[in-house]
């Protein structure tokens, strides 16, 4: 008995840990929907919710985050950046996305993005084979962490290229530690061939985004994408990137980059994130 007790008081503090993919947290003020389904939870979902509880990282998870008090990102993001982990990963997989015993809630319902209406006919998949630095970025919570290293290869298994991303975040004492995630992508239709699907599992929950290749270099040495993103009906994000095959963008680039920045996608190339591209494992 005391065990289920402890499951299900376990159980209550997660409900309002609603972490989602780890950047945005809602607070429980902004619930509209119903919370989560504990009936739900313990029916489908029990095997992962008790090697949760048996995990010390997946526990430390959650009990870090509620000690962030559920509205400071920057703690629960240290929280996540720290402890998260993949029996971590395979709950959330199972109370979101699985059985739907929770629903996301994003942070701003409102928000909808505004893709650029510019975007490459002539572009072609294997343009993108090989590793990528990312140089610049424009969404903080998406494009901006350190020493992100985009590698696309065909997939041996569909018409699919695979991306696997690598990437830097900074744990609670400070450390770094490298993180990884694996998406498909797919080209729709060869006759807007700038126009890519990408999908994307972190932290156990599945992301979509539509892409737009915006600029690639002739000779392969930069390209600048824009993406929209969802993760439910009425969470949106986007962002755009500066992808380079060197740790820096040539000079005599830039001028041009920066042109297509601002004629096509409406943004300011000295106001977008430079996240660290020198300093990196690879
Ligand atoms: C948020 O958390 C960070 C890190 O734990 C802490 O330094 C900061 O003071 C907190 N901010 C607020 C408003 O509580
Ligand atoms: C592809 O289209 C762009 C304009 O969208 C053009 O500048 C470029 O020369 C084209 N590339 C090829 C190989 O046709
Ligand atoms: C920070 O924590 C990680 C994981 O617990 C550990 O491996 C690392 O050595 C720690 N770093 C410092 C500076 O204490
Ligand atoms: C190919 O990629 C698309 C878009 O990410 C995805 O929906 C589809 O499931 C992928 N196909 C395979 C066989 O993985
Ligand atoms: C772009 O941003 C920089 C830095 O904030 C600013 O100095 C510059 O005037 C901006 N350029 C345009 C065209 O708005």
């Amino acid at each position: 008995m005391m065990a289920s007790f402890g499951a299900v008081l376990f159980l209550g503090s997660i409900i309002f840990t609603c972490t989602a993919n780890g950047f945005f947290v809602s607070s429980r003020k902004q619930m509209t929907s119903p919370v989560p389904n504990v009936p739900c939870m313990v029916e489908h979902c029990s095997s992962p919710m008790f090697k949760c509880v048996q995990d010390a990282d997946c526990r430390h998870t959650m009990e870090c985050m509620q000690s962030c008090g559920m509205k400071n990102h920057t703690c629960m993001y240290g929280c996540l950046n720290t402890y998260e982990d993949a029996v971590y990963d395979s709950f959330m997989n199972c109370i979101v996305d699985g059985h739907h015993c929770m629903k996301l809630e994003p942070p701003d319902p409102e928000f909808r993005c505004k893709p650029p209406a510019y975007y490459m006919k002539n572009f072609t998949l294997d343009q993108l084979i090989g590793s990528w630095y990312i140089v610049r970025g424009i969404n903080p919570d998406y494009d901006c962490f350190d020493c992100q290293i985009s590698t696309y290869a065909p997939d041996p298994a569909s018409s699919n290229y695979t991306l696997t991303e690598k990437y830097d975040v900074t744990m609670l004492n400070g450390s770094i530690r490298h993180r990884m995630a694996v998406q498909q992508v797919q080209q729709r239709d060869p006759q807007n061939g700038g126009l890519l699907d990408y999908t994307d599992t972190l932290m156990g929950l599945t992301m979509y985004e539509k892409w737009q290749v915006i600029d690639y270099d002739i000779t392969g040495q930069y390209a600048v994408v824009y993406y929209c993103g969802h993760m439910s009906d009425d969470w949106f994000y986007e962002g755009t990137l500066v992808y380079s095959k060197t740790p820096a963008l040539r000079n005599i680039d830039i001028p041009t980059i920066t042109n297509v920045l601002k004629t096509k996608v409406g943004l300011n190339f000295s106001k977008m994130c430079a996240p660290e591209t020198k300093m990196c494992e690879q």
